[in-house]
């Protein structure tokens, strides 16, 4: 097997071949459960869960802690895996809110976000039980203060603050600089100011801060200078306000290989970097040691996750463009269309041919941006029928897959031990029509 194709070590190949994933063989399963198929590698996803928990241990004690960020792969089963590595999860609408309580998950471990909390969303939040609300605007403070008080609890809560990073990566991901929609810089007196309502309210608990600046990042400066950003912050809130923070969350993981070309990251390495700094931070500024969380998301599932689909035709374009068509496209996988995201795109069944064609892997949907990859190499030997797969998908792949022309969602089928599981079912076409009146 080509270096290239081996971008995360549960990838290989048959004699025959047949792409194996997780060490099962990729056309058995294509069999098995149909195509398009998400296919997720359960030991991945506890490997990952585990070293960032071991690292934020490693690094903080008792004093360091991780929350999976669900948005990149929310469904029960996800759940119950980050309960059984004893690791929190962050939840960003009712839907994750309501997965994460239907799994039986422990919600005093779970953390809301998002930006624009509704009345309902923060009565429901509150009805589930869920652990700590990360307040994004005073609005929202002001509302779960009221719903608090009507319900008579007092509701722990973090502020997202915007420490005013750059963190190189792509815009629509970008969220630490200090014109982004979420939180409240520092840099404007907007983070001290709702600091200091905060500190007004006897129905809500500001236990600290929480900060977000990118995603798919791989820049591990980028940590270091949150950190100190937001330890900076921490300590002229002691001394203002003699606010004692308990809790400071760093934000999501770091990025993964969806390419050869990415780089590979050693997560443990990094949180020990990220563990020293802010251990010196918080002696220089002579400050309390808070609470330090993390919140992966990508590289706990990216390369946990595979999409197999069937191809259908290939066009030739004499002096153009060679077109494979798969049955699936950007109703399971937007992140072309949307970001230009770089994937890997393997001949499943073919392997072991010779890759001498350029091409567009392209979906079935009706429009020509419908494109999963372009100037992919593929073998010209390909046929109907044979299987591509689309490597590192495990991450905001199910999680954004939508019924763009009433095309039903692909399954999630978990690999363990040499055995399969459906996590998610393949929706049907009742599914597409049950909400039509
Ligand atoms: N925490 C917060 C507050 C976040 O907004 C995010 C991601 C994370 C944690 C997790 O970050 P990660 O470890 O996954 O990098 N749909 C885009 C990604 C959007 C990420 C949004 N926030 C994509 O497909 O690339």
């Amino acid at each position: 097997m080509r270096n290239t194709d081996r971008i995360c070590e549960n990838i290989g190949v048959n004699e025959d071949g047949i792409l194996l994933f997780a060490g099962q063989n990729a056309a058995d399963l294509a069999n098995q459960y149909g195509t398009p198929l998400f296919l997720m590698d359960e030991d991945r996803i506890r490997d990952r869960m585990q070293t960032y928990a071991k690292g934020m241990k490693d690094a903080f004690g008792d004093y360091g802690h991780v929350l999976y960020a669900s948005k990149a792969a929310s469904f029960k089963r996800i759940y119950e895996l980050a309960a059984e590595e004893g690791i929190g999860v962050d939840v960003v609408s009712c839907g994750e809110i309501a997965t994460a309580y239907r799994a039986g998950f422990p919600m005093e471990k779970t953390c809301f976000h998002s930006n624009n909390k509704t009345d309902e969303d923060i009565r429901y939040a509150m009805e589930c039980g869920v652990g700590v609300f990360v307040v994004d605007n005073c609005e929202e403070l002001f509302a779960i203060e009221e719903i608090a008080r009507e319900k008579g609890i007092v509701q722990p809560i973090l502020l997202r603050i915007t420490p005013g990073i750059d963190p190189h990566t792509y815009a629509a991901v970008n969220t630490g600089m200090v014109d982004s929609k979420f939180g409240s810089a520092i840099e404007t007196g907007q983070a001290e100011q709702i600091t200091k309502l905060t500190l007004t309210f006897s129905n809500i608990k500001l236990q600290g801060f929480h900060c977000h600046v990118g995603s798919q990042v791989f820049d591990s400066d980028v940590y270091l200078q949150s950190a100190e950003v937001m330890i900076a912050f921490i300590a002229d809130m002691y001394e203002k306000l003699g606010f004692v923070t308990e809790k400071l969350d760093l934000g999501g993981g770091y990025g993964v290989r969806y390419t050869a070309d990415d780089p590979q990251i050693d997560i443990a390495a990094n949180i020990r970097q990220v563990g020293q700094t802010v251990k010196d931070l918080v002696a220089r500024h002579n400050i309390p040691m808070p609470h330090i969380y993390m919140e992966p998301g990508r590289s706990i599932v990216a390369d946990a996750g595979m999409t197999l689909y069937t191809m259908g035709s290939l066009k030739r374009i004499p002096g153009y463009k060679n077109y494979v068509s798969v049955d699936g496209g950007m109703t399971d996988n937007p992140r072309y269309i949307l970001y230009g995201s770089r994937y890997t795109l393997l001949p499943a069944t073919q392997m072991l041919a010779e890759r001498t064609m350029v091409c567009d892997v392209v979906g079935r949907c009706c429009e020509s941006g419908d494109v999963i990859q372009e100037n992919v190499m593929m073998p010209d030997t390909l046929m109907r029928g044979d299987l591509i797969a689309c490597l590192t998908t495990g991450a905001y792949n199910y999680s954004m897959a939508s019924n763009y022309n009433r095309i039903p969602r692909p399954p999630v089928v978990m690999l363990k031990n040499g055995t399969s599981y459906v996590a998610v079912k393949r929706e049907t076409l009742e599914d597409i029509t049950r909400l039509d009146v």
